[in-house]
């Protein structure tokens, strides 16, 4: 049977850097009000003329390179994205272009925070059922552009990043399992609604708490399924690299796992909430770093806008 492995990890997050004081002076907000609710102390914020797919292709590039492959290896790109540059063409495409790739299939996923999550297992899937043997998959987003900048309640939270990974054809897994959920009951609870005045910006609405709650109860149970998917123990994980949405969630999934916060993969004190590319981003932090090596386990999972959820368990 094909399985598809990690090959190699790449990540870029843009030069502008918001602190939590530079907040307390465009919102009724402190920093020690956003850091104890949320666990962030920065962000980065795109430059006027930067893009998601300006941040996926040097995410990319890294990605690529870490995986000793060439561009013209890759036949698949998936981006998981909330924030295209364009409604049309897909990110990926764009990609592809400035990759100077043109031919292989190439499209976006759309599924919030969970992009990342659901794009990884798309792949997995193409390469399990021999349609691909190496892909390129991407979470970016330049999610500042559709906050709303007067809304204390949201506007801490968010960060723009990219994270990427080669996903190639192996003998051995890999990914293991991944998982994924949705429910469409949720949608006015975290969504960006269209403005019926076309010149007023459609930005992200959301009942904080309200999310939080489900998020954490629906996180708990994801975990249950993905454990009992693969037969495994809670001990048997040696890294969480949870999506990064609020180092409460971060603790109370750790909790759920019996697992000390040094086995957790935590980057939003430094890049906020980044949607799609919360997970590549602190797993190619974490593989730099040294912290994952190869053969580890590590379960990545997330919850979003939609809701949308799910998780992947790997063999690093
Ligand atoms: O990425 C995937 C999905 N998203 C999430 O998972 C986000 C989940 N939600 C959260 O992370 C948290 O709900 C927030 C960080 C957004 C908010 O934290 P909270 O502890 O749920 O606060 P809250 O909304 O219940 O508000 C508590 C109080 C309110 O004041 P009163 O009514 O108690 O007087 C808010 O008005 O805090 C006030 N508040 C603030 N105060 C200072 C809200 N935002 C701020 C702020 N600075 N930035």
């Amino acid at each position: 049977m094909i399985h598809s492995r990690i090959a190699g990890t790449g990540s870029y997050l843009p030069k502008k850097i918001l602190t939590n004081a530079a907040l307390e002076s465009m919102v009724d907000t402190t920093d020690e009000w956003i850091f104890s609710r949320t666990g962030i102390r920065e962000r980065h914020i795109v430059a006027d003329d930067e893009f998601t797919s300006d941040l996926a292709l040097q995410a990319s590039l890294n990605a690529i390179k870490s995986s000793g492959i060439t561009a013209h290896d890759i036949d698949l790109i998936i981006v998981a994205t909330t924030t295209p540059d364009k409604i049309f063409p897909s990110v990926a495409v764009m990609l592809q272009n400035k990759l100077g790739i043109a031919g292989c299939p190439a499209f976006d996923i759309q599924a919030v925070c969970s992009g990342f999550v659901y794009a990884l297992a798309t792949a997995d899937n193409f390469i399990k059922a021999g349609a691909a043997q190496c892909a390129l998959v991407v979470g970016a987003e330049a999610f500042s552009r559709i906050v709303d900048w007067t809304d204390r309640g949201n506007c801490i939270l968010w960060g723009d990043g990219a994270g990427a990974v080669v996903l190639q054809a192996s003998d051995q897994p890999g990914i293991i399992s991944t998982h994924l959920h949705a429910d469409g009951n949720y949608e006015k609870m975290l969504h960006v609604p269209r403005q019926a005045d076309a010149k007023v910006k459609d930005t992200v609405v959301m009942e904080g708490n309200a999310v939080f709650k489900v998020a954490v109860n629906t996180l708990d149970a994801i975990v249950d399924e993905t454990l009992a998917a693969n037969g495994m123990q809670k001990s048997d994980i040696d890294w969480l690299v949870p999506h990064q949405a609020n180092i409460r969630i971060l603790q109370a999934t750790a909790k759920k796992l019996d697992m000390n916060m040094d086995k957790v993969i935590v980057t939003v004190d430094k890049h906020g909430n980044t949607s799609a590319a919360s997970i590549p981003l602190a797993l190619d932090i974490a593989v730099q770093d040294r912290r994952i090596k190869r053969g580890d386990i590590v379960l990545m999972e997330a919850f979003g806008g939609g809701f949308t959820w799910g998780s992947a368990l790997i063999r690093y």
